[in-house]
């Protein structure tokens, strides 16, 4: 379940990665038992965090997003062994970069989680968004959106 902001706030935009053995199964029970998370967070199931590489999360942030999370398994529990381990190392390389380039590393951040922690993952789901609308919209200029195909 997602909650609609007041009239006139702008949501942040918000995309999660999330491996589909834990963090989108998590998003999925905060969903069945009815936990209110961010209207404006895009989920994108992964195969596991390892999968997702420095490029994904700066085409993100080039494509609109205010920010990205990444939720992975619990330390230890990552189903292909370490690769929780090396999206933590490349929110890491993000954040050097957006630092680099005088954006907020905050605008980037990585979560652990196992499929039980469905209040869990609404409660990193809201943290995220309010951490990004304490920084406000992205500087990254907005593409105009794409005329639909005739
Ligand atoms: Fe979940 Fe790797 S399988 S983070």
């Amino acid at each position: 379940m997602t909650e609609n902001p007041a009239p006139g706030t702008p949501e942040p935009r918000i995309v999660a990665f999330c491996c589909k053995y834990c963090a989108y199964a998590a998003a999925d029970l905060a969903g069945s038992m009815r936990l209110s998370y961010p209207a404006d967070l895009k989920i994108i199931q992964v195969p596991c965090t390892g999968r997702i590489d420095v490029i994904h999360m700066l085409k993100a942030l080039e494509e609109g997003a205010d920010g990205v999370m990444l939720a992975g398994c619990l330390e230890g529990e990552c189903h292909f062994l370490a690769g929780n381990l090396k999206a933590k190392a490349r929110v890491g390389q993000v954040k050097k970069i957006l630092t680099e380039i005088k954006m907020d590393p905050g605008r980037v951040e990585m979560f652990n989680l196992s499929s039980a922690m469905g209040a869990r993952f609404a409660e990193i789901a809201t943290e995220m968004a309010e951490r990004i609308r304490g920084l406000g919209p992205s500087p990254v200029p907005k593409k105009p959106k794409k005329a639909a195909a005739a």
